[in-house]
């Protein structure tokens, strides 16, 4: 998409450690008019789909999924990340290892709010090894829902999230795909 590929060009920042820090218009502070055209985009992307739910991980993908779910016109639910879990039978729960972050933590979702019935649509504002997505996926999975795929903001295509995804059959749309980056280059995969 190339409005959003011309603003992380003009405000990402590239950090040691392959990090791109888009934090002055999606992920700490929010441009809203910008976020909502990402929302049109993924709306145009899955306007087949019969999506009955939006389904997000905290903390920053519950802002961008808000925006995207007006266009949907379906309720956002988000999974919470526990340290340490009670479990109570109410919850699904999956376990997450962070590579980022080299922790491992449990992606929890009330029962109540995903069911066989649902359509669902995964949001988050990036893919990097994909850990967290595989969490939300397994989620899905456990409440017999209809996975009918991922939107994410920005993949970092040099990282293997993004293959294991489609390599599992997922349909997954990025709008803007980066191929590499240095301090002074960044490059977009070509994607529409
Ligand atoms: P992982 O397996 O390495 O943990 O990869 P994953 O794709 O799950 O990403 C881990 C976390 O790191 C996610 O946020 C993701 O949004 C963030 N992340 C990965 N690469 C980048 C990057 O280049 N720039 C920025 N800004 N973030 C990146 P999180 O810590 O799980 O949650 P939260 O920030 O939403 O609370
Ligand atoms: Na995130
Ligand atoms: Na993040």
């Amino acid at each position: 998409m190339q409005l959003l590929e011309e603003r992380i060009l003009k405000d990402g920042i590239v950090k040691p450690g392959n990090v791109l820090k888009v934090d002055s218009f999606l992920n700490h502070q929010m441009d809203i008019e910008f976020i909502n055209e990402l929302g049109k985009e993924f709306k145009r992307r899955f306007a087949d789909a019969p999506i009955t739910k939006i389904l997000t991980i905290e903390a920053s993908g519950i802002g961008i999924a808000c925006l995207v779910a007006q266009y949907f016109h379906v309720p956002v639910v988000f999974a919470k990340k526990a340290q340490s879990l009670n479990l109570d039978g109410e919850m699904f729960t999956s376990k997450v290892e962070s590579f980022t972050h080299k922790k491992v933590y449990d992606v929890i979702l009330s029962k109540k709010f995903l069911g066989p019935e649902d359509h669902v649509l995964l949001i988050d504002d990036f893919l990097a090894n994909g850990c967290a997505l595989m969490g939300l996926i397994d989620i899905v999975n456990k409440s017999r829902a209809t996975l009918e795929g991922a939107g994410i903001v920005i993949e970092k295509g040099f990282q293997e999230g993004g293959k294991k995804i489609r390599d599992m059959g997922v349909r997954l749309e990025s709008l803007a795909i980066v191929d590499s980056m240095t301090d002074d280059s960044l490059t977009f995969r070509p994607n529409n």
